[in-house]
């Protein structure tokens, strides 16, 4: 069997989730924590019973003092550059949180050090790992409603969240929509080719940046995507999920982020009907993986394992950073952005 050496670095919050999972595996093995702010890995490492592992207040003291072979990255978005890129280097594959990086160029260094050292990244992307999500991705690959041409998405919660967010430009598009948006590709199947995105910070927000949305992606099968979102509207909430309609050439398909998908679909063409009979479908399609992280962190281990690109291996999730990036450049410019990857 193979062992996964661990290397934790980032300690706060999310970071009690992962190490929950790697707890649970056999071939996992906790040997270091590093964290800023020492206290902070010594405190998980006490609450975690990791009595075997080492404290550290820096990634470099961490890779030299010990032989890794997997570097758990959980660190604030600005921190993921240096932490991937580092941790591939020492010999170490990577399994990090979302966003990738904090700027395209960030993001194709880090895919062109994963291709170089020949080493694993993959990004958390939990929201595809959902047993609706999944349903409804197969109900429009199956064409019940005939050919997509209109996705939309809207997500508004108030969520008052203290610490980096709070100081970030644009904490909703960078670190909420990137979910939203890798949901979208994962729905459509399809890549973005351009975006108008505004941002604002709407009256009553407690952020310093702009923490509301609206943007418009064309996908190169010819689709439009809109997304609606904002991190400060009280009441009304949506799902974390968002809440999404995809509208084809037969039909439509709505998904509140909670229930299982439907779909509305024509039941017969009659040319003297001013608006067509419909008749109502349900997934047959039930997928069995785990929810959230879990579900992503399974996949990203049995492509470690069996030696395949998880779904969410950098050079997909590139993808997903290009709509981010796309849509802030969108935004500062006032104009509609070419999406392009480039790497
Ligand atoms: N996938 C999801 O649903 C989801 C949900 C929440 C957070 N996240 C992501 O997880 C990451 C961490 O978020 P969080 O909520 O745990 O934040 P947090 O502020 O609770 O924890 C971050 C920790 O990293 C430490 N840190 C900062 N820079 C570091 C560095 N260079 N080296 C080592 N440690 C460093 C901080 O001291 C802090 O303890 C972010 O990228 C965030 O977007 C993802």
């Amino acid at each position: 069997m193979q062992k996964f050496n661990i290397g934790v670095v980032g300690c706060g919050s999310m970071a009690q989730t992962w190490i929950e999972y790697a707890r649970q595996r056999k071939d996992c093995e906790i040997k270091a924590l590093v964290d800023l702010d020492l206290d902070q890995a010594r405190k998980t490492k006490k609450e975690q019973e990791l009595s075997g592992a080492d404290t550290f207040s820096d990634i470099n003291t961490m890779l030299k003092q010990h032989d890794l072979n997997l570097v758990f990255d959980i660190t604030p978005p600005e921190a993921h550059y240096e932490t991937v890129t580092k941790s591939l280097s020492a010999g170490c594959h990577v399994l990090g949180e979302k966003p990738m990086a904090s700027s395209m160029d960030e993001a194709r260094e880090m895919v062109a050090r994963a291709e170089k050292t020949g080493l694993t990244y993959a990004v958390m992307q939990n929201r595809r790992y959902n047993k609706n999500i999944r349903s409804l991705r197969h109900m429009i690959k199956e064409g019940i409603i005939g050919k997509p041409g209109l996705i939309s998405s809207d997500f508004f919660i108030g969520a008052h969240f203290e610490g980096f967010r709070t100081e970030m430009d644009s904490p909703l598009i960078l670190d909420m929509a990137v979910h939203t948006f890798d949901q979208a590709r994962f729905i459509m199947n399809s890549d973005p080719v351009s975006v108008y995105c505004q941002e604002s910070n709407p009256p009553g927000s407690w952020y310093k940046g702009k923490a509301a949305a609206s943007a418009i992606f064309e996908f190169d099968d010819g689709s439009i995507y809109t997304y609606s979102g904002s991190w400060c509207a009280e009441g009304a909430q949506t799902s974390w999920e968002a809440d999404w309609r995809v509208n084809g050439s037969r039909g439509s398909l709505l998904w509140d982020g909670e229930k299982e998908p439907r779909a509305e679909i024509v039941i017969s063409e009659d040319e003297d009907k001013f608006i067509n009979d419909f008749q109502t479908v349900t997934p047959e399609y039930k997928w069995q993986g785990q929810n959230g992280h879990q579900g992503c962190l399974d996949e990203m281990f049995s492509g470690l394992k069996e030696g395949y690109r998880p779904e969410t291996d950098c050079r997909d999730n590139i993808k997903t950073m290009a709509m981010v990036f796309g849509a802030l450049e969108s935004s500062q410019q006032g104009k509609k952005i070419n999406i392009e990857v480039n790497c």
